[in-house]
């Protein structure tokens, strides 16, 4: 096995450890590499991110970082921030393919509370689409691990009730997730497509690369046929392409789906896509809870790993 393959569980299973989240986050040779992948500690950071994007001709949807929330308060600090996000961010049109989103992770607001997690998760989730709706910014609940799939699920179904243009994530990895590309191509169903970034055992999810590349071509091809909005959210040059000859052949037009990449990842490409014509959506995450985020965009690549590892070093200058 690759190098690679034996760090990535290493490091997945450090983005979930509190220990190291204390060392890693008061390191200053860290900060330079947060910078590529995060737009900023506070609101005017984001926007500022959001404007240079849309200027590009680029769509955003914006993340204000955290997870895993044990604590009431803490979750209620985040449903502000979102709301103060959206005060800044007003669309001058609605409609579900516009420029403007935010995605929420549910156990950001809650949903890991030991009592009533669910229903908080649910009532804070509410809470954002009703002040986003009015902002006429969209909303795209996020996916995290498999533990918490099933709750996520039936909030979005619940949500979709009161807010029609809801998207959620799916993760091609989780042998689950065909099925639930089925249930969600449906008309007005918005999906974001994506391999999934946690560390998952083998009786959910698929392991090896080549398995989760075919899961994800599958389920692609399932919500091209579909009636929905297909999201495709991937850096991955072999998928990129698979969706615009799926597109071809479903007749699907620019405005009939879209790709999505994570800010500071392949920023040639996303200019590439724009300029032949097809929206692209950039997930712009900021805020100081960003160990989980980081830890996992080092997992996904060797050379991103390679140069934090490096930056350890005592004596580094990184
Ligand atoms: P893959 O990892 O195979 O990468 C393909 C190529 O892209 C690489 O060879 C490299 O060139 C480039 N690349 C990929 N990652 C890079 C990195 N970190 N740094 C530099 N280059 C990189 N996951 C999840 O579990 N729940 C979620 O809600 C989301 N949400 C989400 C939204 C959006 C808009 C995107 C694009 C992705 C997510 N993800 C996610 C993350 C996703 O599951 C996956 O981990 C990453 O996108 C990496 O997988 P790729 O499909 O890009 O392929």
């Amino acid at each position: 096995m690759a190098i690679s393959g034996l760090l990535r569980p290493a490091m997945l299973a450090a983005s979930r450890s509190p220990r190291l989240e204390r060392t890693v986050t008061r390191m200053s040779t860290t900060k330079k590499l947060v910078d590529r992948f995060v737009a900023g500690a506070a609101e005017p950071n984001a926007v500022a991110a959001v404007e240079t994007l849309l200027n590009s001709g680029r769509y955003i949807t914006v993340d204000y970082l955290g997870e895993d929330t044990t604590d009431i308060e803490q979750a209620r600090n985040t449903v502000s921030h979102y709301l103060a996000l959206l005060s800044l961010l007003r669309a001058s049109g609605t409609g579900s393919v516009g420029p403007l989103e935010v995605s929420l992770k549910l156990s950001a607001l809650g949903q890991a509370l030991p009592k009533d997690g669910h229903a908080i998760a649910r009532a804070h989730a509410h809470q954002i689409c009703t002040a986003a709706a009015d902002a006429g910014v969209l909303v795209t609940i996020d996916a995290e691990d498999h533990t918490t799939t099933d709750s996520t699920l039936s909030i979005v179904r619940e949500l979709r009730a009161d807010f029609p243009s809801l998207g959620t994530v799916l993760q091609a990895y989780l042998r689950r997730t065909e099925a639930d590309c089925r249930e969600f191509s449906g008309p007005g169903s918005r999906i974001r497509l994506c391999k999934g970034a946690y560390r998952e055992p083998a009786s959910v999810a698929y392991q090896s690369r080549a398995e989760v590349d075919q899961s994800y071509l599958d389920c692609l091809r399932i919500l091209m046929k579909g009636d929905g909005y297909p999201m495709v959210a991937t850096h991955d040059p072999a998928l990129i392409e698979a969706a615009g000859v799926f597109a071809t052949a479903t007749a699907r037009k620019s405005d009939d789906f879209e790709f999505q990449m994570l800010y500071g990842i392949r920023d040639a490409e996303q200019r590439r896509l724009v300029e032949a014509e097809h929206h692209v959506r950039v997930y712009v995450p900021y805020g100081d809870q960003w160990y989980g985020y980081f830890m996992r965009r080092l997992a996904e690549r060797p050379a991103n790993m390679a140069f934090f590892l490096r930056s350890l070093r005592p004596g580094s200058q990184h």
